[in-house]
């Protein structure tokens, strides 16, 4: 009997996996039948933007946490596919922090060169996961929303690759139920231009709070209040920019903080994060982790350590994020193929995450991060044939960034890089970050060189 795979997800997690086992079968290699399930009706997961907030169409919870005007917030140069370069995709080198679209272009090229989209089962969720220890598979129900069909199919392995920023993480304030504005969290966020000429409050301090802020002042916010729990971003920040402590209350529009300062403010956005949400996984099976570095009882950051034929990936939180799911992708594939055998043991397998574990725990900031998520890919691509690539000249660039960052956050992004794939250097952007309002594709793509090329 053919053996069976399903993956849960098409977001870049989920693709890296189907690319995985395509390159195995185009090198020769028998591969297993593949079945990836998307809630979606298109592939590409966060980066497959939509304007809806709330439920959809099918009255599923909208995925998309993204929203108009999102750039990269790393340089892709970190990020960028070892078999499949930016410069292969657009056919000359670009600028290193590109729009959303630009983004999403680039991950559907490589699967489309692939030729995996008929493995994909699009508009169709999985509502359940159940282990059989008798016959050892897996039941996995799904429900095919358009034909209003809800089945079961049986696999040898499964996949999670369903993401982990989308439920949002909601807490309450006192005040909220009365406040004279809008609130909502960085999940429903969709358009600045909405918060033009307002005062805005965000809560958080991390990456969501610091793109939102910025996207809102780009687009003519009056000023940003951002409040935080542990500690302020402190980035050199525009005049009408400030941080201050916890919010502890609002009245009517008046927001009190834990110093006892306050701001009167339109609008609330809560950029407190995600939860790890799997509605359709049993006890016994679900991860349940905080947003961290090295999530526990996941073997190599993969494999479930209870049960090894249930595999996640991307659960981690994230400064490599594409090339590092191939590397989880490819590791993942090599088991299932049989190429890579797991420790006969649970035991085994936690004597071996014990160092991960215990370096998590001593981790100062973002840069010690970065050489620790470095280290994991390194570990995982040292293992399979997916093409080795430059993971310290990619730390070296997240160094760049950091440092780019402190020095203009506002001007980070009109930086350029070295491709670690192609040695190519990129061009720097023909618009700086701040004036450039259109986000689309061909605005991003457009070479002022390109008229002069076209009247010749
Ligand atoms: C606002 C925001 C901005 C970001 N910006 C960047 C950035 O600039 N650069 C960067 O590298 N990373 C960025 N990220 C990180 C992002 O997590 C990764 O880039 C990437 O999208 C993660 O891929 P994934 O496949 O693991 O998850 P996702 O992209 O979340 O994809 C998961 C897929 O699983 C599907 N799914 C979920 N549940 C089910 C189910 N039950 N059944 C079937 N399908 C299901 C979803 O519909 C989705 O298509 C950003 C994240 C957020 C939230
Ligand atoms: N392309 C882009 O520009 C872009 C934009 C947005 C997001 N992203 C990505 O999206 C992902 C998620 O980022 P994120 O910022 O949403 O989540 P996150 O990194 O998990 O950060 C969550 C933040 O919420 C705060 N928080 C949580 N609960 C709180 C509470 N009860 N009260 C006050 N503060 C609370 C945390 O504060 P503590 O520090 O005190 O815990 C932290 O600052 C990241 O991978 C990021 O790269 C990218």
């Amino acid at each position: 009997m053919t053996t069976r795979v399903a993956v849960i997800g098409a977001g870049p997690s989920g693709l890296a996996q189907l690319r995985a086992f395509q390159s195995a079968a185009s090198k020769g290699a028998e591969i297993p039948e593949v079945v990836c399930f998307e809630k979606q009706s298109d592939w590409g997961g966060l980066w497959n933007y939509t304007w809806r907030t709330g439920l959809d169409e099918h009255g599923e919870p909208v995925h998309c946490s993204m929203y108009r005007y999102l750039w990269s917030n790393g340089p892709k140069e970190c990020l960028e596919f070892a078999d499949y370069s930016f410069e292969e995709h657009f056919g000359r080198p670009i600028a290193s922090y590109p729009p959303r679209a630009v983004l999403w272009d680039y991950i559907k090229g490589r699967v489309e060169k692939a030729g995996v989209r008929d493995w994909i089962r699009f508009s169709t969720p999985v509502r359940h996961v159940e282990y059989d220890e008798t016959s050892g598979k897996f039941t996995v129900t799904a429900h095919d929303l358009p034909n209003s069909h809800i089945y079961d199919e049986v696999f040898d392995y499964v996949i999670v690759a369903s993401g982990h920023f989308s439920t949002p993480n909601v807490p309450q304030f006192e005040g909220f139920r009365d406040f004279n504005g809008r609130i909502l969290h960085a999940h429903d966020f969709r358009d600045a231009l909405e918060f033009k000429d307002k005062d805005l409050l965000l809560i958080g301090t991390s990456y969501s709070a610091e793109d939102i802020g910025s996207q809102c002042y780009k687009y003519g916010a009056k000023s940003i209040t951002v409040s935080h729990r542990t500690g302020p971003m402190g980035f050199h920040w525009p005049d009408n920019w400030q941080e201050v402590p916890l919010l502890t209350k609002v009245e009517n529009k008046t927001a009190t903080f834990k110093d006892g300062t306050t701001k009167e403010v339109d609008a609330i956005i809560l950029c407190t994060g995600y939860l790890h949400h799997f509605p359709f996984l049993p006890d016994g099976l679900r991860l349940e982790t905080a947003n961290r570095m090295w999530t526990r009882n996941l073997y190599k950051g993969i494999c479930w350590e209870d049960n090894p034929k249930l595999m996640y990936l991307g659960m981690q939180d994230q400064f490599y994020t594409f090339n590092m799911f191939d590397a989880q992708a490819w590791y993942a594939r090599d088991i299932i193929l049989g190429r890579i055998t797991l420790p006969a043991s649970k035991a085994e397998m936690q004597q071996e995450n014990q160092p991960w574990c215990e370096r998590e725990d001593a981790l100062g900031g973002p840069e010690d991060q970065i050489y620790f998520q470095g280290d994991y890919v390194q570990d995982l691509i040292d293992a399979t044939d997916y093409p080795s690539f430059d993971v310290d000249g990619v730390n070296k660039t997240f160094m760049e960034w950091e440092h780019h960052k402190e020095e203009n956050i506002m001007g980070f992004r009109n930086q350029a890089y070295r491709s670690l794939m192609t040695g190519t250097m990129s061009p720097t952007h023909h618009t700086p970050w701040l004036e450039a309002l259109d986000d689309s594709l061909e605005s991003y793509l457009y070479a002022p060189n390109d008229k002069k090329e076209a009247q010749a």
